[in-house]
């Protein structure tokens, strides 16, 4: 029988995970199905509960629901603990699993995907939302030295604290980067969207840094500012995506797919 999985989201209608675990599908020859459903802003419990009712084996959650997932999980990972934000549901008969894996994929598309290897390296993190907790952990498991900067400096402190039993964090202002050099600088602020930068200073890059936007489908200023500002890579989060959607369909299937193929095939025009 078919095992049935979704990613709920709201929109939903331009979200390409249902593309993504269909290849996996198709690759590793898992018999299973994958539809996005559309949650209204109140209704997501309710949507989850459905879908259960229904027999789906767990679900992928997107913008806005990451948290009401959170609360839906009666057991979670260690990451979507520390990032109160659940992007994978698992449904067994009497638990509904939440994990985070969006820190996961961030870091295997910079190291395993763009060769860029993170140990020891200085990091900058931009952003102190929902988007920046969900990477914390699986940064810090990968040696890096992490800072962060948030426009409003007390919610990158609350951050930094939020994270003292797992790592030294150093919390910064825009204006307190002045001078510094960092090997990776990763935009987890929502500024994209809107089409604004955050206000970096200069000579932000290291020589042979890494630019990383986790945003995809477009130019974001800020990759066009690390253009300028002559970082080595730069790079969108295209490939987090789909590294993010591997470790779900793991979790799920305990099947590891090839990534590489599926990224190549989101990135043709
Ligand atoms: P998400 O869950 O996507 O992280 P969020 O919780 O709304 O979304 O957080 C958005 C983040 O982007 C915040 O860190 C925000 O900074 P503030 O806390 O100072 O508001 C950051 N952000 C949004 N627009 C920005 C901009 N133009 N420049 C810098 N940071 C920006």
């Amino acid at each position: 029988m078919t095992d049935k999985y979704a990613v709920i989201g709201n929109p939903i209608a331009h979200s390409k995970s249902p593309q993504i675990h269909a290849m996996f599908a198709q690759q590793t020859g898992q018999d299973i199905s994958y539809e996005a459903i559309l949650s209204p802003p109140d209704g997501f419990a309710a949507t989850v509960e459905r879908l259960r009712k229904e027999g789906y084996k767990g679900c992928s959650i997107t913008v806005p629901f990451k948290f009401g997932a959170f609360l839906a999980a009666t057991r979670l990972s260690e990451c979507a603990q520390a990032a109160k934000a659940v992007n994978t549901l698992k449904f067994d008969d009497h638990t509904v699993f939440g994990d985070n894996t969006d820190g996961v994929g961030l870091v295997r598309d910079i190291e395993n995907n763009l060769g860029f290897p993170l140990k020891g390296l200085r990091v900058l993190l931009m952003g102190a939302g929902g988007a920046t907790y969900g990477t914390v952990l699986p940064l810090l498991d990968a040696g890096v030295e992490l800072n962060v900067v948030n426009r409003t400096l007390d919610k990158a402190q609350q951050l930094g604290k939020a994270f003292t039993a797992r790592g030294r964090i150093a919390v910064f202002g825009y204006t307190g980067l002045d001078g510094k050099t960092f090997d990776c600088v990763i935009n987890a602020t929502s500024s994209g969207l809107s089409g604004e930068m955050p206000p970096l200073p200069r000579d932000i890059f290291a020589p042979g840094a890494l630019a990383y936007d986790m945003m995809y489908g477009r130019e974001t200023p800020f990759m066009k500012f690390a253009r300028e500002q002559g970082a080595a890579i730069v790079s969108d989060g295209l490939g987090m995506l789909v590294e993010q959607a591997a470790e779900s369909f793991y979790i799920w299937r305990g099947v590891r797919p090839d990534t590489a193929p599926v990224i190549a095939a989101l990135r043709l025009p």
